[in-house]
C-alpha cells in the first residue's frame, strides 16, 4: 500500500511536469513581438554584414551591441545618432578602427537595427 501511494505520487508529479511544460511550450509559440522581432533583425544584421564586425557580447574587431547599447542608455536621440553612425559610417569613438558607411542600409533598416542594439542594455 505504501509502495503504491509512492508511485501514484510520482505519476501526479509527472502529470504536473507534463502541463507546465505544455503551458511553456505554449507561452513560446505566442511570444511577444518583441521576441519575434529581435530574431528577425538578427536575421537582417547577418545579412547586412553587421556580424562580420560586431557581435552582440564580445569585441570582435568592433565594439558588441551590448558595449553599445550601454554606452547610449537612455539617451534622448540615441537611436537616431546611431542609425546615422550606421549609414554614415563611424569613426574615432570606440578606438581608432572605423566603421565604414553602410549603403546597403536603407534608412528604416537602419533605425529598426539602432533600436534592435539599444534594446541589449537590458
Ligand atoms: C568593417 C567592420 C564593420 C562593419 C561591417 C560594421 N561595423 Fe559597426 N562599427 C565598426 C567599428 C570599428 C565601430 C567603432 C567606430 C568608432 O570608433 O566610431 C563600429 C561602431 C558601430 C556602432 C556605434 C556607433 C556610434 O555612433 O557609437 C553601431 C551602432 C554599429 N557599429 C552598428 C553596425 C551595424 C548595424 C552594422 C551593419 C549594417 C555595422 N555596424 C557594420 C565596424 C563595423
Amino acid at each position: 500500500m505504501k509502495e503504491f501511494s509512492g508511485k501514484s505520487a510520482r505519476v501526479t508529479i509527472g502529470a504536473w511536469l507534463m502541463v507546465a511544460a505544455g503551458a511553456a511550450l505554449s507561452q513560446t509559440s505566442a511570444s511577444p513581438a518583441g521576441a519575434s522581432d529581435a530574431r528577425v533583425l538578427e536575421k537582417l544584421a547577418r545579412e547586412r554584414n553587421c556580424m562580420t564586425c560586431h557581435a552582440t557580447d564580445r569585441r570582435l574587431i568592433a565594439p558588441s551591441y551590448r558595449d553599445i547599447a550601454r554606452r547610449y542608455a537612455g539617451q534622448a536621440g540615441a537611436a537616431n545618432d546611431i542609425a546615422r553612425s550606421i549609414e554614415n559610417g563611424s569613426h574615432g569613438k570606440w578606438g581608432s578602427i572605423p566603421m565604414p558607411a553602410s549603403p546597403q542600409v536603407a534608412p528604416d533598416e537602419a533605425m529598426r537595427l539602432a533600436r534592435w542594439i539599444l534594446d541589449m542594455a537590458r
